[in-house]
């Protein structure tokens, strides 16, 4: 398929210059942060825009400041000539590719922080991480100024804390959460599950599963606590190395549920590893 691709562009006086262009004719517009390696999770988020604006505004940025030094900021896959082309397959109109000096200048000394939502679970496990997210997330709602932003709720807890941060900040800007786009197995797309070899590509598609099967249980009335403790050995007997969390919690701010049945919606959120990888994926209950 050969589309028109998106124009590319690495300044933030740039991207303000293009914004400002669509807007003075009365084009609204959907930025859609990214780190890049799109699959078909990013790009649905990319076609939720465009049903929403006139113009969509991908960005590819591989944040150092949410990775942990020992985490896998060199690794994390980049490749933005394929990229470029999935774009425009999906008619995204512009592709914002900032270099880290662009983002981070020399001296860069401030950070935004999200306190609750951003405490528990990928909190506990990753303790710095939410900051870089909300840090770099609010410079991309300033420096583009969309007049919707779309993320994923495969990350279910950045999703909530991108909501606290703009709700907090009267940042005038609609948040948007697509629906999780999974592999045949049910597997939650990300770029990571380019880590896995054949064999712990096997045991990451039962996460999905254990967690259809906690929702079922909660719908019928089990106990939370129960329920936690059941699919956090049955992660551990399908072969996963370890378990961060298998957890329900309030689907706003994820807050704590139970003990006993639930009384009203809940989120199942649940972070394991395989090897070097690390899975996450939730349910709405
Ligand atoms: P990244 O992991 O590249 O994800 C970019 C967006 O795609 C996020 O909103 C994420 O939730 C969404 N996404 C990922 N996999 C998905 C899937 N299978 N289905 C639907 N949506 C999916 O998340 C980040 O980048 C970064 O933290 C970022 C927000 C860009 C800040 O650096």
């Amino acid at each position: 398929m050969s589309s028109k691709p998106p124009v590319i562009v690495r300044t933030v006086s740039a991207l303000r210059a293009q914004v400002a262009a669509w807007r003075s004719v009365g084009e609204r517009v959907a930025l859609i942060p990214t780190m890049g390696a799109l699959h078909a999770g990013h790009l649905s988020l990319v076609d939720l825009g465009r049903e929403r604006a006139e113009r969509a505004v991908a960005s590819i940025f591989v944040n150092p400041t949410q990775f942990a030094p020992h985490e896998d900021f060199e690794a994390y896959p980049r490749e933005e000539a394929k990229d470029v082309q999935r774009l425009a397959d999906a008619k995204c109109d512009l592709l914002f590719a900032p270099s880290v000096e662009e983002m981070y200048a020399p001296g860069f000394s401030t950070t935004v922080s999200v306190a609750g939502v951003s405490a528990p679970l990928d909190g506990q496990a990753r303790p710095h991480h939410f900051a870089g997210v909300a840090t770099i997330v609010a410079k991309l709602l300033i420096q583009c100024g969309p007049d919707i932003a779309v993320f994923g709720q495969k990350d279910y807890q950045q999703l909530q804390v991108i909501r606290r941060l703009v709700r907090d900040l009267d940042l005038p800007v609609e948040i948007i959460g697509g629906p999780t786009v999974r592999a045949e197995d049910g597997l939650a797309l990300s770029s990571r599950n380019a880590y896995l070899s054949a064999a712990e590509r096997v045991v990451a598609g039962k996460l999905n599963l254990i967690l259809a099967t906690a929702v079922e249980q909660l719908r019928d009335g089990r106990a939370v606590e129960a329920v936690e403790a059941e699919g956090l050995a049955a992660l551990t007997a399908a072969g996963f190395d370890s378990v961060d969390y298998l957890e329900v919690r309030d689907p706003d701010d994820l807050s704590r549920l139970g003990p006993g049945p639930l009384a009203g919606p809940g989120r199942i959120l649940a972070a394991a590893r395989i090897g070097r990888t690390r899975l996450i994926d939730n349910m709405a209950v």
